[in-house]
């Protein structure tokens, strides 16, 4: 069940998020990279922006999100959270610059927080990454977990694959809530999967591929709103067709301007 979104004046915060799930409240979350549609989203009202290292694809044009530094999402943070009133801002720790240590976790989730503005951080990986949560936490940065598919362990994986393994997917969440995670994203598993892990923990669930059960949904900007004519994955639902109406503009536009339609009189000073 969705509520209405909370009044612009109020802004969501780290604890709103798990009342969110104790009152059975949806979370709506999308990924934005800029101010203008950081903007947009935030006063459509959703209650959560990801600046995620998706961004290495949908904004750089890489193949995989391996390449994001901690430097662009500082920078696309800042434009981020300058478009944003009500929404938390949860910023992405790219490839290598928290698995190393604990300690350099904790040195870039804190530039996150304290140089680009950011209320929350994410990081990919169960189990594994529990000791590095924990670590993080304790220095009082909110932390949301990410299993399942972890783009960043994408040639660990074999690909852009559907995660399975329902013992391992269990052990991580598990470990994630235990490590201290406020919430945590399930990527690409079968929809039962997600509803049955969303039921074996107490903080909200966000699924991305991962079936009605899970707490919230996020979906990357870019593909919701249909800019890649070519990318069109199963669970991506495509709320617009922007990338045919931005090509149809830019035609017409080339025409008028070759034909001398554009400026006419009213687009000219006198
Ligand atoms: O980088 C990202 O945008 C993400 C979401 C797809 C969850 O991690």
């Amino acid at each position: 069940m969705s509520a209405a979104p909370t009044p612009a004046s109020r802004a969501m915060t780290v604890p709103d998020f798990r009342a969110a799930r104790l009152r059975n409240e949806k979370l709506a979350v999308i990924t934005a990279y800029d101010y203008t549609s950081a903007r947009l989203a935030d006063a459509a009202g959703v209650d959560a922006i990801l600046v995620g290292d998706s961004l290495g694809m949908v904004v750089q044009g890489h193949p995989t999100s391996l390449p994001v530094t901690l430097r662009d999402i500082i920078y696309h943070t800042r434009c981020v959270v300058r478009g944003v009133r009500r929404a938390l801002v949860i910023a992405d720790l790219p490839f290598l610059t928290y698995q190393v240590s604990p300690r350099q976790a904790i040195r870039s989730a804190g530039r996150l927080m304290k140089e680009a503005g950011a209320h929350a951080v994410k990081l990919e990986g169960g189990a594994r990454m529990a000791e590095t949560i924990r670590r993080i936490v304790a220095a009082g940065i909110p932390v949301m977990g990410h299993v399942g598919l972890t783009p960043q362990s994408v040639h660990l994986l074999g690909g852009f694959k559907v995660q399975r393994d329902e013992p391992q997917l269990l052990a991580d969440i598990r470990a994630v809530e235990a490590a201290g995670a406020f919430a945590v994203v399930i990527e690409s598993v079968p929809a039962d999967v997600g509803g049955r892990l969303t039921q074996a923990v107490s903080i909200p669930t966000i699924g991305i591929g991962a079936g009605v059960g899970c707490d919230g949904q996020v979906l990357v900007f870019h593909d919701m709103m249909g800019l890649f004519a070519d990318f069109k994955p199963k669970f991506v639902k495509r709320y617009a067709e922007l990338g045919a109406q931005v090509a149809s503009a830019v035609e017409t536009y080339c025409r008028e301007v070759r034909d001398g339609s554009f400026p006419g009189p009213e687009h000219s000073f006198r």
